[in-house]
């Protein structure tokens, strides 16, 4: 089905305002599109960027009338917005993910449910839901991570854990609150797939990145994927696939666990991704484009890499430790891009930008991205 396209000078409406929706703001901004940002912070960084800056709760009623009101398509730019107020919004304009979409990504549970009953592969695992729950002894006694099943992200709302003594003191801390248990998995490497579609079913996806977390955070992301082109395919299929089944309209990215070359499905994420930041210096279309394009109801972009491989590494407020980093040697390289989000707390594992490096091969853009993250410290 094609609907007529949402063109510009229409007004595009974001719920959150952190980088991801910044960076959204300013893909649309610069198509000639109007943006709302909803963010409760006064100071998102999208809400900086943005044309206007609603600062309310999320099902804030005089906010929702007012994106209503302003806005021609809306869409979210993290996995928690009350998925109902996606349903209300949908009453009157274009909503894009769908609060179905959304209602799966934000919840582990359901997410895992979906993905099993679709018959997408992932680890072994159970849920801990109720009062009566018992930890399945085989799953915890080699090692085990117990997620909340809602609001977790950067590796919050998780426990890693060894035997059932152990599982059990991990869920009490973690409030009794539904969760899922998950084994721990000897994983070779990490990968993400993103993936734009359209309310008509086109769909594109960016080469694999391979991605390395500290501490549950993303660190590193390099693209393309040191991957076989078989299980870069079988990742760029399964994700494709997972856009169909949801009947997804936007960007999704999908976070994929390699363990003995098969691939598992780790998580969803319903809306551009961290791993995707490369999309701005080194594609055609960046992440944040396509999600303008696919929601507003436009033709899907190239997703072509521009560059032979590209690295990110994220920036984290502890490099501010010393005070501000020291940006000269990042500025000078001329194959490098800095990027910073304003956000004006340098806090310790919070995300307050990224730098990228292009090079000829990933391994050249890894190690000088990771040697001038080094560098800044003061
Ligand atoms: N079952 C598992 N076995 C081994 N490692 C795991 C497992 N689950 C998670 N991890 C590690 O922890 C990281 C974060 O896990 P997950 O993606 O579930 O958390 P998150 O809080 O949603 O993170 P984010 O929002 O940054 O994606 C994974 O990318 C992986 O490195
Ligand atoms: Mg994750």
């Amino acid at each position: 089905m094609r609907v007529a396209p949402i063109v510009p000078p229409a007004t595009l409406g974001i719920l959150g305002g952190g980088q991801l929706g910044r960076y959204t703001v300013m893909a649309a901004a610069s198509m000639g599109y109007h943006t709302v940002v909803l963010d409760p912070d006064p100071s998102a960084p999208a809400g900086l960027l943005a044309h206007e800056h609603l600062v309310a709760a999320y099902d804030d009623p005089d906010a929702l009338r007012r994106l209503a009101f302003d806005c021609d398509a809306v869409t979210t730019e993290f996995e928690n917005p009350p998925a109902d107020v996606l349903d209300q919004l949908s009453a009157t304009m274009v909503v894009a993910p769908s609060a179905s979409a959304v209602r799966i990504a934000q919840d582990r549970i359901v997410e895992k449910a979906f993905l099993v009953e679709n018959g997408f592969p992932v680890g072994r695992h159970q849920i801990l839901s109720g009062d009566d729950a018992s930890v399945d002894v085989s799953l915890v006694d080699t090692g085990a991570i117990i997620k909340t099943a809602r609001l977790g992200y950067d590796g919050k709302g998780q426990r890693s854990v060894t035997g059932t003594a152990e599982a059990i003191a991990a869920w009490a801390e973690l409030g009794g609150v539904a969760c899922v248990v998950e084994k721990r998995l000897d994983l070779e490497t990490e990968l993400s797939v993103i993936v734009g579609r359209t309310a008509s079913g086109d769909v594109e996806a960016w080469p694999v990145a391979e991605n390395t977390h500290v501490d549950g955070i993303l660190d590193l992301s390099v693209v393309p994927a040191a991957v076989s082109a078989k299980l870069a395919d079988r990742a760029v299929g399964l994700a494709m696939a997972i856009t169909d089944a949801l009947d997804y309209v936007g960007v999704l990215a999908v976070e994929l666990f390699v363990v003995g070359g098969e691939l598992l499905i780790n998580e969803l994420a319903p809306r551009p991704h961290n791993s995707g930041h490369w999309t701005l210096d080194a594609s055609v279309t960046s992440q944040y484009e396509q999600q303008v394009r696919a929601v507003c109801g436009l033709g899907l972009g190239s997703t072509a890499m521009t560059a032979p491989a590209i690295a990110m590494v994220n920036l984290l407020g502890d490099l501010w430790e010393g005070g501000d980093p020291d940006w000269t040697a990042v500025l000078d390289d001329p194959n490098v891009k800095l990027h910073l989000y304003g956000k004006s707390e340098p806090r310790s594992g919070r995300k307050m930008g990224h730098l990228t490096v292009t090079a000829s091969a990933t391994s050249l853009a890894a190690a000088r991205a990771l040697e001038l993250r080094a560098g800044v410290e003061r």
